[in-house]
């Protein structure tokens, strides 16, 4: 599976975006991105520059391992950064009741809110997981109070399945009631 991930994957084009792997580069949008708090606020906290770097070496150490993961979104004509959007199988898979899985995500720099790109991307994303690598289902979750989130997911046609209890979150954290959307291959 990673063979054919890296080979059909390494950058796709849609309608208005270009979808690549991360490169060192990508450094300086994700950071400005991971800083703001209007972004983060569904987050536990914002990120400082140095934990995006982090971020940034363990996608791209994840993009090699497992062929894919979130990848950037650029602006087709200009190349520039926007966000990220893309499969990934979480860290914490075996914590989670629904695991193994692979998840679907995206985060967009706060300018870029509001102008399709997350659903455009995450289409793409999607028939990608489903179609070309086969996989029978793809999940997302995010907190409750999440609605821009959760919009994006019933755009995408994506079934709501239940509410749970994140597990990486301490009881009481006010993002520790999540919510839980899944797309198979049959629908
Ligand atoms: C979640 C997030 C990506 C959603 O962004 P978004 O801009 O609302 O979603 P999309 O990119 O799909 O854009 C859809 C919106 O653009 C509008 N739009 C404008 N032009 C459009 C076009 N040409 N095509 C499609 N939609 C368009 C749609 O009407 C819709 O607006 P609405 O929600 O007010 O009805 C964004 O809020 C974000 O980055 N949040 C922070 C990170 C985060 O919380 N990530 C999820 C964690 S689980």
């Amino acid at each position: 599976m990673v063979d054919i991930a890296i080979d059909r994957c390494s950058r796709i084009e849609t309608e208005r975006l270009v979808l690549r792997k991360w490169e060192l580069a990508d450094l300086d949008g994700l950071a400005e991105m991971n800083a703001d708090p209007r972004v983060m606020e569904f987050y536990p906290s914002v990120l400082s520059r140095a934990e995006s770097e982090k971020m940034l070496v363990r996608y791209m150490e994840a993009q090699q391992r497992e062929g894919f993961c979130y990848s950037v979104i650029a602006k087709k004509r200009s190349g520039r950064f926007l966000g990220y959007c893309g499969l990934k199988v979480p860290g914490y898979q075996d914590h989670l009741s629904f695991g193994p899985c692979v998840e679907i995500g995206w985060r967009l720099l706060h300018s870029e809110w509001g102008k399709g790109f997350a659903t455009e991307s995450a289409q793409m994303w999607l028939g990608f997981g489903l179609e070309t690598l086969k996989l029978n289902e793809i999940v997302s979750f995010t907190p409750v109070q999440n609605s821009r989130s959760e919009k994006v997911m019933q755009r995408l046609g994506m079934v709501r399945v239940e509410e749970f209890a994140h597990p990486m979150l301490e009881d009481g954290h006010r993002l520790k009631r999540q919510v839980l959307y899944k797309m198979t291959r049959q629908r």
